[in-house]
């Protein structure tokens, strides 16, 4: 049952994007929130909110941050098992760790064993959303979603279509990847919280005609969002422009098949030519960042400030397991790291909004998850800011919200999460 509850403490919401306005300004903050029916149903001064709802209870939390819960734009549940494996870059990851691990998601009963794991581990972590990958076997989407269901999360994923350079038993054709693709689309997408995206891996590990079987499906549910990975190392660039020599760059090679609009999710998208950014600018298509997998996996370093600059879409994501971490704290700090070393430090209010309410856009969800105004979905986290001994000392020293947020972000990990939300519902003590 959602509840009927009044949560105090630093609520905070977003009027504006932290890009386009001042950074501090474009953030609200109010003395309590209001949960009702499943959505955001009031903010202000707790005494209006009582007077307009006596009957519900009211929880205090007066030193926490109250935020929308944060919003993964790009994971490999089926990673989950594998995350920090040592020493490899993309292709020999992918080939070393990554696909042995997939072939094991032909067993049904391991695919809901490591969906449930994930998404415990998603939203003690806080993290309410996501849009994940799975892998080629539909019953790991089935998987996915049962186990999404089951926790009211609204969360969006994909059978991951592959059918050349990868091992037999992970491959499929451009028919049975459409047949099977359609079929999932079906079952799933819209229904309650969930989600279907269209999800081609990568040109490297598509012929030309699945990417065309599924930019085929793509334009008969136009609704549906499109995810893949481009222009993550330059190896892989290599290789693309070997396996498309008809393609003007990477980004063509799913341009050519339909598979560029603005529903398209471009994962990482960090070695990107200037047509290929014009590109992506006209047709609204999100770039979506991984800083941990960008680093762990030696890719490089995606400029975030600058992609806001020219009018990108761009969400926010842990890329598990090549992202080394379940944490979208642990991901905005290496947001913060990598703007630093291109010399463009990217301030907390502009990485809270990236886990949140950017994510939420380049799902094209900004209007019901990601922010806490009224008549959005209630998928909230309550943060500690003072949840280790080495954060609460730093932010006993903080002279406004800002500089008590940036010590959780930085040196945070799930203790600093006092609750989590989930549509309305309490998920945990
Ligand atoms: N490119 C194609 N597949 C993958 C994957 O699973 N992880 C990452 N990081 N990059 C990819
Ligand atoms: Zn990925």
């Amino acid at each position: 049952m959602p509840s009927n509850t009044i949560l105090t403490g630093q609520v905070l919401s977003f009027a504006a994007s932290p890009f386009d306005d001042d950074a501090t300004g474009a953030a609200k903050l109010h003395e309590a929130v209001h949960i009702s029916g499943g959505h955001i149903a009031a903010l202000g001064p707790l005494a209006q909110l009582r007077a307009s709802a006596p009957d519900a209870d009211v929880i205090h939390h007066p030193d926490a941050l109250i935020t929308a819960g944060f919003v993964d734009a790009h994971v490999h549940y089926p990673q989950t098992a594998m995350i920090a494996s040592w020493g490899k870059r993309l292709i020999d990851w992918l080939n070393s760790y990554t696909f042995p691990e997939e072939m094991r998601f032909a067993d049904p009963v391991y695919a809901s064993e490591i969906a449930g794991r994930y998404l415990d581990l998603a939203l003690s972590n806080g993290t309410t959303t996501m849009a994940s990958y799975c892998t080629i076997h539909p019953a790991s989407v089935t998987a996915f979603f049962e186990a999404a269901q089951t926790r009211g999360m609204r969360a969006l994923a994909g059978k991951t279509c592959m059918d050349r350079n990868a091992p037999e038993g992970l491959c499929d054709t451009a028919q049975s990847a459409y047949d099977d693709s359609r079929a999932l689309l079906r079952e799933w997408h819209g229904r309650g919280r969930l989600e279907y995206v269209i999800t081609p891996r990568f040109s490297p590990t598509s012929t030309p005609e699945q990417l065309a079987a599924l930019g085929a499906l793509w334009a008969e549910h136009p609704d549906c969002l499109m995810q893949t990975h481009l222009s993550e190392q330059v190896d892989e660039i290599a290789w693309v422009r070997d396996l498309y020599p008809q393609a003007r760059d990477y980004l063509d090679t799913y341009e050519m098949h339909g598979l560029l609009g603005a529903r398209g999710l471009y994962g990482h998208a960090i070695h990107l030519e200037p047509r290929e950014r014009d590109r992506l600018c006209e047709t609204g298509g999100a770039l979506v960042h991984c800083p941990t997998s960008n680093t762990f996996i030696g890719s490089g370093l995606f400029n975030t400030a600058v992609r806001k600059t020219e009018g990108m879409r761009v969400g926010l994501a842990t890329d598990t397991g090549g992202g080394s971490s379940f944490s979208m704290l642990r991901t905005m700090a290496a947001a913060y790291e990598i703007g630093q070393l291109t010399g463009t430090p990217l301030h907390p209010a502009q990485l809270l909004w990236l886990a949140t309410a950017g994510s939420a856009e380049a799902l094209h969800l900004g209007d019901r998850i990601g922010n806490l105004t009224p008549g959005m979905e209630a998928d909230i986290v309550v943060l500690d800011l003072a949840s280790t001994p080495a954060i609460a000392q730093r932010h006993a020293r903080a002279e406004d919200i800002w500089e008590a947020l940036f010590p959780t972000i930085m040196m945070g990990d799930d203790r600093a999460m006092r609750e989590v939300w989930v549509n309305g519902s309490r998920m945990s003590a």
